[in-house]
């Protein structure tokens, strides 16, 4: 399709109704039809304590009921779903489903790297390596409580240690395989965790990139760990530590590990997991979730947003060292009894077919991606696309930063073959499940436009004053109910909790984001209004990375913004001050680059370094990052420029931009 069509149809302003393209037979079987929509969304407003209540009566498996379905202390942003209530979020995800016919049915197919490798896990297999996993952690002291960390790239054990901690009451903290040492050692002292589990390597674009040296470097100055747990996955020859490091087949294969392991009662509040995000401070937040309340959300959403059904393969191709790979990988589709898909690889590797020919040959139905990935595979053409059937495809999804329009109906288009449902779901680490999205078969689906609320979910869009934004004019977006997806906590930091989400707009959690609401009551997010980045759908503090770039010892000042990217959604652009007298030259970037890397990690590194003389800052030295944005694109109105302590370094930095895109 030429661009030119593109233009037509988003000028025209072009809507799909999926429920006139689908066959009846589906509308008819869908989790949600348009009437039980209606019906849910009277019932969500009518009596939202009762709607959660169902929901989560319906979907889990409670030893012990709950009394309450929502306890809350608005003073203290403190909410509770689900009090007095037991379950076990692995008992949950394993062995209800022993039990209702699904024995024998694939939970996790997983498709390794290299094409020929390829693994199975039935639910009673599955059951079974997680209770043998659970019994390991508890032979090597892990109770209740403990935390646990997780630094393994996209593998089975992956999912086996998550769900066995599950099991007995840990609390897992999975980190991002692409996470430098450094990243990985601050993460693990956030938590303190006590065990850490992790891969010799990981098998990436047909190159091994070694995991083992980044775990030793970490471990230095990490005294809770006591022991580490180690995946084998390239083979590599490594250091092995005696005493520390044991490996897991020989842990998991004992002749004293039983084959089952009963599941630990956990409270509803307690936590399940940490996973640590970016924010606008250089520390990363320990976002912690609860049992009931985030198993209730990620189930629920699951079932009425992909319209999971029985005989689905679920397939999310996010890394799960994102949120997104915790609920939608792991525990929405586990604690449904679907199967779910999980790839190891990168869409591009050997070939750019790397998904069409995985949606073919397993059959998948529900296909949840990124816009970074979509964005790199329209690029490499449609032919594609075209070399497989992908008819067993039913709903597409989209996550983690804005689609682009054109992107949305290439997609539709080539791969949903203009008839199928696509969902552009936003939510975040904090919320926990998807919280604002079309529904497969209630409405039509705007391109660029993640529709509204779910039934249940309260938002809207204020000024910063706090005083409601009109229809379409771009305000910050705010949740102004509590749902049972929602943190409970950062990890160690109340204050921090409380002054990121619920001080500025009393009464709401505010997102961060901006967004606007058309005339239909559609939303439409327009990116993050904090010091955050997101580039590829990775979301990074420019904090954090201006602390690296400000550790090293030729640096003595640092600006990060994030300017738009073709593929990447976004990229980092720093602006450096170098120690007087050193050169600044492209021998001196890499040595930057690398360094943030090791820093960080490779996404963090910054795709354009511009050193200059000084920064645009006010009275009181703030950065003025703003202007840094516009000057980074080229952009020749500045805005106020009033407020400058130091107006004679703009023109600098627009000399300098220039030199560097000359
Ligand atoms: C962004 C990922 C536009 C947003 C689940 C949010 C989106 C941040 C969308 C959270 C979307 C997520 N459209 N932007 N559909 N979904 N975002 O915590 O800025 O990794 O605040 O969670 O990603 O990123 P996180």
């Amino acid at each position: 399709m030429s661009d030119n069509t593109i233009e037509n149809l988003m000028s025209e302003q072009r809507t799909f109704d999926p429920s006139r393209e689908m066959e009846q037979k589906i509308l008819d079987q869908a989790n949600l039809t348009a009437e039980k929509y209606e019906q849910a969304c009277r019932m969500a407003t009518d009596s939202p304590e009762e709607f959660w209540a169902d929901r989560a009566r319906d979907l889990l498996h409670w030893t012990r009921d709950f009394r309450t379905t929502l306890e809350s202390d608005p003073e203290k942003h403190e909410y509770k779903w689900f009090s007095g209530g037991r379950l076990n979020a692995s008992y949950n995800c394993l062995d209800r489903h022993l039990e209702n016919g699904r024995r024998n049915k694939a939970a996790l197919i997983w498709q390794g790297e290299p094409e020929e490798e390829v693994r199975v896990f039935t639910y009673h297999m599955l059951h079974r390596k997680v209770c043998r996993f659970a019994n390991v952690l508890k032979k090597i002291g892990v109770s209740k409580g403990d935390r646990v960390a997780i630094y393994l790239p996209m593998v089975p054990e992956l999912v086996i240690s998550m769900l066995a901690c599950a099991r007995i009451g840990a609390v897992h903290s999975v980190i991002f395989a692409g996470f430098s040492a450094v990243s990985l050692q601050n993460r693990i002292i956030d938590c303190d965790a006590k065990i850490l589990i992790a891969a010799d390597g990981v098998l990436r674009g047909g190159k091994k990139i070694p995991l083992k040296r980044n775990v030793d470097e970490a471990l230095f100055e990490c005294p809770s760990v006591e022991q580490v747990i180690m995946v084998k996955r390239t083979g590599d020859e490594i250091d092995f530590i005696e005493g520390r490091d044991t490996w897991w087949h020989e842990e998991i294969s004992g002749p004293d590990i039983e084959d089952y392991c009963k599941p630990e009662s956990m409270r509803s509040a307690d936590p399940l997991f940490i996973l640590h995000t970016s924010g606008s401070t250089g520390k990363a937040k320990g976002v912690v979730h609860s049992t009931g309340g985030y198993m209730t959300a990620t189930a629920h959403t699951t079932q009425w947003v992909f319209d999971l059904r029985d005989d689905d393969v679920h397939w999310c191709t996010a890394d799960i060292g994102w949120i997104t790979g915790h609920s939608y990988t792991v525990y929405g589709p586990l604690a449904l009894g679907a199967t779910t898909l999980l790839f190891e690889g990168v869409p591009t590797y050997p070939r750019p077919d790397r998904y069409w020919e995985i949606i073919n040959r397993y059959g998948v139905n529900i296909f949840y991606t990124t816009p970074t990935a979509l964005r790199a595979l329209r690029r490499e053409g449609t032919q594609w696309t075209e070399k497989y059937d992908l008819s067993t495809l039913r709903i597409l999804g989209s996550v983690g930063e804005p689609i682009n329009p054109e992107v949305w109906i290439w997609f539709h288009e080539h791969v949903g073959k203009g008839k199928l449902p696509l969902l552009d779901t936003w939510w975040q680490t904090e919320t926990g499940s998807i919280l604002i999205s079309p529904l497969p078969y209630v409405g039509k689906l705007k391109p660029g436009s993640t529709g509204k609320p779910l039934p249940g979910i309260s938002a809207k869009i204020v000024n910063s004053d706090g005083s409601d934004a009109e229809a379409n004019e771009g305000g910050h977006l705010l949740i102004t109910e509590p749902w049972p997806g929602m943190l409970t906590d950062i990890h160690n930091d109340r204050a921090r909790y409380n002054r990121t989400y619920f001080e500025r707009f009393p009464g709401s959690y505010e997102t961060g984001d901006g967004a606007r609401v058309d005339e239909d009551g559609d939303y439409w997010i327009m990116g993050r209004l904090d010091d955050v980045i997101n580039v590829s759908g990775h979301r990074l503090g420019t904090t954090e990375i201006e602390s690296a770039l400000i550790a090293h010892p030729d640096v003595t000042e640092a600006a990060v913004v994030g300017i738009p990217h073709e593929i990447k959604g976004q990229t980092v652009y720093a602006y450096v001050t170098l120690r007087s007298g050193l050169d600044e030259d492209d021998e001196m970037r890499t040595v930057l680059r690398e360094w943030v890397s090791q820093k960080i990690g490779p996404i963090a590194v910054p795709e354009t370094i511009q050193f200059s003389e000084g920064l645009p800052k006010t009275r009181s030295g703030k950065i003025m990052r703003r202007i840094l944005r516009r000057i980074a694109v080229g952009e020749n109105d500045l805005g106020d420029t009033t407020t400058l302590s130091d107006a004679s370094v703009i023109a600098d930095l627009i000399e300098g931009q220039k030199e560097l895109f000359e």
